[in-house]
């Protein structure tokens, strides 16, 4: 524990050995696997042990052995619980590996999400012998994923709650800020500011939840109030996020304060949760209104693109739990990123929106660094059927965040109509403001 980080620890032998002994009950071929009797999982590994040894190192290691030989074992256990290497791809010493975990070998009654991420996603970061690798796509089968109800409401529901079913634009979002400080009060009035301006959905941020300035019972009711106010002279419903991230009994009673007080969504952090906390919170209990997912502290796994545990894994347990929203990184903002990157988030849109036995589809939430100009690059990205999310681009607007939500929406209209944001912003004054004090993100520059 008090070693320097710099210290270069000893090789330990025993955790070395998995290339001693390759056991061939850890293998099979692609079409001897049933994706609907096992959980499958792809890697992206590196390991001079080589792709072959290495996958079968995991298998083993995340199913029924360990790096030796045992005398405990048995021919039931050798026959019907290993997990099976049935699919290599790249080069010798790297490449995607693919590995099938029979359903026999977990607890979905009793464990459910925690105890298939203990073996999917388990001790196979730290074995020695492997020098990255990466959880890329997990393959849940139909009987695991009815076990779940997935989202409430899902787009189509937030869409009706917002009123945007027929038009069918992005919706607009805001996080209030300062991220902490404001009291109910000033929170209000910034909602009230953001929802006259034409946002259709407001959030906490991840850090805020019911600290002594800003008391959730109070903010919600003082919110809610300032949106029925906004909603009498607009006539658009505006759903509020409230974060209740917390331990779970605070959990319950919070979220039940929440909706005592009219709140219409709930906010978890969910990585910061755990999943199995957000299992219980909504399967458990019956809350009736959207759930929004932010994701923060998953960069932590996310963001090395040799080692970890990507995106795609998360989106899909997420919309398996409930998610009716779910941060899903931005085409373009303050967390934007490179090719790879921009290719993982399309294929995380795409599965949120798209089937998958029968559960409602997830609304893809853009968020981080967001402002009028970087806009057009998003819906390039995802297209209608997204959150747009914006908290210093609309709340840093120079005339101040009625204007900058206005502006947020110009830029949305002016996408869905085709039109250059420099064109549209020749007659719409807030979105001119705006291009001037933050520029604008050109499509031909991505
Ligand atoms: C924030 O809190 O700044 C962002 O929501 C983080 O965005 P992410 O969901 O892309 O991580
Ligand atoms: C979020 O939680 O999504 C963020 O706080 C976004 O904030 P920003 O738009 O100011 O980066
Ligand atoms: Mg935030």
């Amino acid at each position: 524990m008090n070693q320097e980080p710099n210290q270069k620890s000893q090789p330990d032998s025993a955790s070395n050995r998995y290339d001693m002994k390759i056991d061939d009950i850890f293998e099979s071929k692609p079409e001897s696997v049933d994706p609907e009797t096992c959980i499958t999982a792809k890697y992206y590994l590196e390991s001079p042990m080589g792709l072959r040894n290495a996958g079968i190192a995991i298998a083993t290691e995340e199913s029924i052995g360990t790096w030796t030989e045992i005398s405990t074992t048995n021919d039931w256990v050798r026959s019907k619980l290993p997990a099976k290497l049935y699919k290599m791809e790249g080069g010798a010493d790297s490449g995607f590996v693919y590995i099938a975990y029979p359903l026999d070998l977990f607890d979905l009654e009793t464990s459910g999400i925690a105890n298939i991420l203990s073996m999917v996603a388990g001790n196979l970061f730290g074995l020695s012998a492997i020098k990255n690798v990466r959880l890329m796509d997990v393959g849940f089968p139909k009987a695991v994923v009815d076990m779940y109800s997935g989202p409430r409401i899902g787009i189509d529901g937030v869409r009706s709650l917002i009123g945007t079913t027929k038009d069918r634009r992005p919706h607009l979002g805001t996080i209030v800020k300062p991220k902490v400080g404001l009291d109910p009060d000033q929170t209000a009035n910034v909602c009230y500011e953001a929802a006259i301006g034409g946002v259709d959905f407001i959030k906490d941020d991840e850090t805020l939840v019911n600290q002594r300035f800003c008391p959730l019972e109070s903010r919600v009711s003082k919110v809610m109030a300032a949106l029925d106010r906004a909603e009498s002279e607009t006539g658009r419903e505006v759903a509020f996020a409230v974060n209740v991230t917390a331990s779970p009994a605070n959990m319950v009673r919070m979220a039940e304060t929440a909706i005592d007080n009219g709140c219409n969504c709930l906010m978890l952090d969910i990585v910061i949760l755990g999943f199995p906390t957000v299992e219980w919170f909504l399967k458990e209990n019956d809350f009736k209104v959207p759930i929004h997912m932010h994701r923060a502290m998953h960069a932590a796994f996310t963001r090395n693109p040799r080692h970890g545990i990507a995106m795609l894994p998360l989106a899909k347990i997420a919309r398996m739990l409930g998610g009716d929203q779910l941060h899903t990184g931005s085409g373009a903002g303050k967390m934007g990123g490179d090719e790879a990157k921009m290719m993982e988030l399309q294929e995380i849109i795409d599965f949120l929106r798209g089937s998958w036995f029968g559960k409602k589809p997830t609304f893809p939430v853009a968020s981080g660094g967001i402002h009028p100009g970087f806009v057009p690059a998003n819906f390039s990205v995802f297209g209608k059927d997204f959150v747009i999310n914006a908290g210093g681009g609309i709340h840093g607007h120079p005339l101040g965040t009625r204007a900058g939500a206005t502006a947020m929406r110009q830029a949305i209209d002016a996408c869905m109509n085709g039109i250059a944001l420099s064109e549209y912003s020749k007659d719409h004054s807030e979105l001119a403001i705006a291009i001037q004090h933050w520029g604008e993100r050109r499509l031909s520059e991505d």
